[in-house]
């Protein structure tokens, strides 16, 4: 059975999700789900926005083939060749051997190395500002290389002030029923997974992001369209403000978070006690992560809200502990900037692991180190409360700056 969503009296979701994929793009942990949006557009001439993910196939062409109710498809627009949207150019063309496929030049020569069936013969290839006339709706195609691949465009449907916007303001989570924002308490319920979205996905690519954004303030916008997660009617604004502080590596707020490793417990301890003293100093949101245990997606997530990061490791091999440094080479490649960090370093023998992380960091553009790496031998004694004290002043200092 179809399970088809009527937007507007022309426009029909015709998307669907998944609650059972472990790891999204084999790499993060998604225990809300994943939906894969696609849109029907029925004017004068019948429009899709692009595919979904082929675990989706089977529902897809039940929802495609009950919103068409007979009419055939006129057009796909191909926003992004990634394969979570476009599995399925090649059944629909097969369905519908007259449809015109639109998308970039790039994404023209990715249809060719995903797929083998005749391209260029049905190809429209569209660029800057290109407008479709589709009977009642202009589609405009603004180009957002990198946003997330390098083929990506969106289109924003001026008759209706309407941006589908590819990647673009999507999210982590299944569609439970409820499509738009406004009908979900979205900042308290699902902006964390909006963060991890875009920071893991599309977060080394401030740049390009920007470049879109430029484009995005100059229109009139009444509603998103994004490939995955809620539609967005209520919250533009506010997701724009996001997207804007993430794309420009600026923190969301001045606050602290705490990510360490540690095998026996001194690191673990010593964090502790860090967190405690600036809680009673009045620092409010501390966030503190094992890494060890917490998966790196969310740590990296919470990296691009903070203003001051601790980072506290165990020396492992002469070096950081593993997890420690598969999370810094996190942060580094997805260009985090603009951070303050303090370091806590530890081992029983060769303590050599704080000069390491530092050097990373200072990879990083914008970083400050605030302080000298406090380190411990195995544990923290008593005579190091007062070198402690200063790590958690110089914190605070710098927070109330
Ligand atoms: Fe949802 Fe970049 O694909």
């Amino acid at each position: 059975m179809f399970n088809i969503r009527k937007i507007t009296n022309d426009l029909f979701y015709i998307g669907c999700s998944d609650r059972r994929l472990q790891l999204f793009e084999s790499a993060y942990p998604i225990p809300n789900g994943i939906s894969y949006n696609s849109f029907l557009l029925k004017d004068e001439k019948t429009v899709l926005f692009d595919t979904v993910d082929k675990v989706c196939s089977s529902q897809f062409f039940k929802n495609l083939l009950g919103a068409l109710d007979g009419r055939k498809l006129d057009y796909l627009i191909v926003q992004h060749m990634e394969p979570d949207h476009a599995a399925l150019i090649y059944e629909v063309k097969r369905l519908f051997p007259e449809l015109k496929i639109v998308c970039t030049v790039k994404a023209q020569a990715m249809i060719k190395q995903f797929f083998d069936f005749d391209i260029d013969s049905c190809i429209i290839s569209v660029k800057e500002n290109d407008v479709l006339n589709t009977g009642n709706h202009e589609l405009q195609f603004i180009m957002a290389p990198m946003v997330h691949w390098p083929e990506v465009m969106v289109t924003y449907d001026k008759t209706t002030q309407s941006l589908f916007s590819a990647d673009a303001f999507g999210s982590f989570g299944a569609i439970n029923g409820n499509l738009f924002d406004n009908e979900v308490n979205w900042e308290k319920d699902y902006l964390d997974e909006a963060r991890r979205y875009y920071t893991n996905i599309v977060g080394k690519y401030g740049l390009q992001v920007q470049m879109l954004l430029k484009k995005v303030f100059e229109l009139d916008i009444k509603t998103i369209y994004p490939l995955h997660g809620l539609l967005i009617r209520e919250n533009i604004d506010l997701y724009i403000d996001k997207y804007n502080k993430w794309s420009l590596y600026l923190p969301e707020e001045k606050s602290v978070l705490i990510a360490y490793t540690s095998v026996y417990g001194g690191t673990e301890a010593t964090v502790e006690l860090i967190a405690a003293k600036l809680a009673d100093r009045g620092i409010r949101n501390i966030k503190m992560y094992d890494l060890s245990y917490s998966h790196q997606s969310i740590v990296l997530s919470e990296a691009f809200k903070a203003s001051h990061i601790v980072l506290a490791s165990t020396t492992y091999n002469a070096g950081v502990f593993e997890s420690m440094q598969s999370f810094i080479h996190s942060l580094v490649s997805h260009n985090l900037q603009n951070r303050k960090f303090a370091i806590i370093e530890n081992g029983s023998w060769a303590v050599t692991c704080g000069n390491q992380i530092k050097a990373e960091l200072e990879k990083l553009k914008g970083t400050e180190i605030l302080t000298d790496a406090f380190c411990i031998k195995s544990t923290l004694k008593k005579e190091q409360l007062t070198e402690l004290d200063n790590v958690v002043i110089t914190i605070e200092k710098s927070l109330n700056m």
